[in-house]
């Protein structure tokens, strides 16, 4: 799968991609991320990118033309959906993440995302109507930008990439999934048995798979 991601901030892409699970999955090439600098679009001396609202009101308002150019760019890299990170999108789900793993306009292309960051007081609303398919919330609060929330998406959607995840996790029997009616996972423990004077629950140490499984279940909220 491939994540084009556009932002005013490249730099703060960089830890978070090249760790852990999303720093592997590039390597074996199960996804493929690059990040786009939004000024560097800019037709404006300097790179600039915002000005203030029409109409007044606090705060800056991300300009037209560096956006929609670096979309016009990357939307002939990526054939996936344009999203743009907002506190105004719907709110991001299990069931979506799953969904937009599979984004891709015909079968023969792999899947794609392209997303956008904003930051100050938003975007010109003209870029949402020309270019954006889709405007996406990560929680009912305000980032000081989409950065967070475009690594959030990344992070939730990859993990429903096939090979993303290992043999021995899943996403089949998790919190939110299908498989446990959309509820929230059972308590995990592991050694040792008794730790600052709390057991871990007998059942799960007596080794009996159907009580396991019963006690599991009923631990589901
Ligand atoms: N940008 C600012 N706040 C946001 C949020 N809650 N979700 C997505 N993008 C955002």
């Amino acid at each position: 799968m491939r994540f084009d991601i556009l932002t005013i901030f490249p730099g703060m892409f960089d830890s978070y991609c090249n760790e852990s699970m999303v720093k592997r999955a590039r390597a074996k090439k199960i996804i493929d991320i690059h990040i786009h600098d939004i000024r560097k679009f800019s037709t404006e001396r300097h790179g600039k990118v915002d000005a203030i609202p029409y109409g007044g009101g606090p705060g800056m308002v991300m300009t037209p033309q560096p956006l929609y150019d670096a979309i016009m760019h990357a939307k002939t890299l990526n054939k996936g959906p344009v999203i743009y990170l907002s506190p105004r999108g719907k709110l991001l789900t299990h069931k979506k993440a799953q969904k937009l793993a599979q984004s891709k306009k015909n079968s023969k292309q792999k899947p794609g995302l392209i997303l956008v960051c904003g930051r100050y007081e938003g975007i010109d609303q003209r870029v949402i109507d020309l270019c954006v398919d889709e405007e996406l919330s990560i929680g009912k609060y305000v980032l000081t930008g989409g950065e967070l929330a475009a690594l959030v998406v990344l992070d939730a959607v990859s993990r429903f990439v096939p090979d993303f995840i290992g043999k021995h996790e899943s996403t089949v029997e998790e919190s939110y999934s299908e498989a446990l009616g959309g509820k929230k996972e059972y308590p995990h423990y592991t050694r040792p048995a008794l730790f600052m004077n709390l057991e871990v629950p007998e059942v799960l140490q007596s080794g009996h798979h159907a009580k396991i499984k019963e006690w599991r279940k009923n631990k589901l909220t």
